[in-house]
């Protein structure tokens, strides 16, 4: 199975959820439409809804739930790419230029604030106690992860134990979340419930560190997104980390000193990407990744077999190969 299938398999699921972000979208304040079709209309892996349909479907979920709690996570996503949009200075969003740069920071923090307001709205349909625990807990750590991320620039003292804890929290909550509520929709024993938790754990944590690897290597055309960006912005993240921690003291004093200018030039960037290389950087953050993805296969070991099952092991494996 390859990815294309396992999209093509809850594709109608998927555009359920399609409507449902739409019917979610109407308001007076004509700006939230605006900014909302932008955003939500310019493509977007719909990673979060996958995972749960999936997981909902492969403990033997057969009802409608699903589609509104799918979309609650998107609408969560959604309002964080706007906030971490205005956060990281970002111009470009999935191809095109980013709400902040099109509307400015206070519309985008503002429709941000909407979305997250309907994602709550859409969660108080929900009668489940557990599932309403489980997307509050998600919903705080993102916010968490968010400003663990902040407070760690330009910090080359944050080491790789800092960097995966930002990323469990900005990252890997919410797609755990997901695939945790599949599990419980499906009314799966505490055991089965947790494998699949964990399983959105370990993909999320590789989901992550996918995307700062893609940072360094992908193109703007395919990632939809500026290269390098991390960089500039002064991130500490895993390609980096492992420079750091390996190179010698002579290599680590010219990091630490250019990382802290104020603005990167393109000759500061370039002794950076060198030293990365040197050390072998992108190899090590390529290499974690692969094993994130490893442990979330396994955790679905006592997962009865399906083609849901078979699915979700197929996305495990695309999110170490995606360019995206
Ligand atoms: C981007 O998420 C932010 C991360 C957590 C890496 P996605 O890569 O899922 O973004 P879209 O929704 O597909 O644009
Ligand atoms: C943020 O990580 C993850 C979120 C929870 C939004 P990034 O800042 O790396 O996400 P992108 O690269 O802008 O999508
Ligand atoms: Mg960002
Ligand atoms: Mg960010
Ligand atoms: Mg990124």
């Amino acid at each position: 199975m390859n990815i294309e299938a396992v999209y093509e398999m809850v594709d109608k699921d998927l555009q359920e959820v399609e409507k449902e972000l739409d019917r979610n979208l109407q308001s007076e304040a004509a700006l939230i439409p605006e900014i909302g079709k932008h955003i939500l209309n310019s493509g977007g892996k719909r990673f979060r809804p996958l995972i749960l349909i999936l997981s909902a479907c492969a403990c033997g979920y057969q009802e409608k739930v699903h589609i509104k709690l799918a979309s609650v996570l998107e609408f969560i996503h959604t309002a964080t790419l706007l906030h971490d949009d205005v956060v990281d200075d970002a111009n470009i969003r999935r191809g095109n230029s980013s709400a902040n740069t099109l509307w400015g920071n206070q519309a985008s923090i503002l429709v941000g604030d909407f979305l997250f307001s309907q994602a709550f709205s859409l969660i108080a349909q929900i009668d489940n106690q557990h599932i309403l625990e489980v997307l509050t807990g998600a919903s705080t750590k993102l916010a968490q992860g968010e400003i663990l991320d902040l407070v760690k620039e330009n910090d080359v003292s944050c080491n790789e134990q800092d960097y995966l804890s930002i990323v469990s929290y900005k990252t890997a909550s919410l797609i755990e979340a997901a695939s945790q509520i599949g599990a419980i929709l499906g009314r799966v024993n505490k055991e089965q419930e947790m494998a699949l938790k964990s399983f959105g754990y370990n993909i999320g944590v590789a989901y992550q560190l996918m995307d700062d690897t893609l940072d360094y290597i992908s193109t703007e055309e395919e990632f939809g997104k500026t290269i390098g960006k991390d960089l500039k912005e002064g991130k500490v993240t895993i390609p980096l980390i492992y420079t750091l921690r390996n190179s010698p003291p002579g290599d680590r004093k010219i990091i630490e000193s250019t990382l802290g200018k104020k603005d990167l030039t393109e000759k500061d960037l370039h002794i950076l990407l060198t030293l990365i290389k040197k050390y072998h950087g992108l190899d090590y953050s390529i290499e974690k990744t692969l094993y994130y993805a490893q442990v979330a296969k396994q955790a679905l070991n006592g997962i009865t077999a399906s083609p849901y099952k078979e699915a979700l092991m197929t996305v495990a494996d695309y999110v170490t190969q995606r360019r995206t």
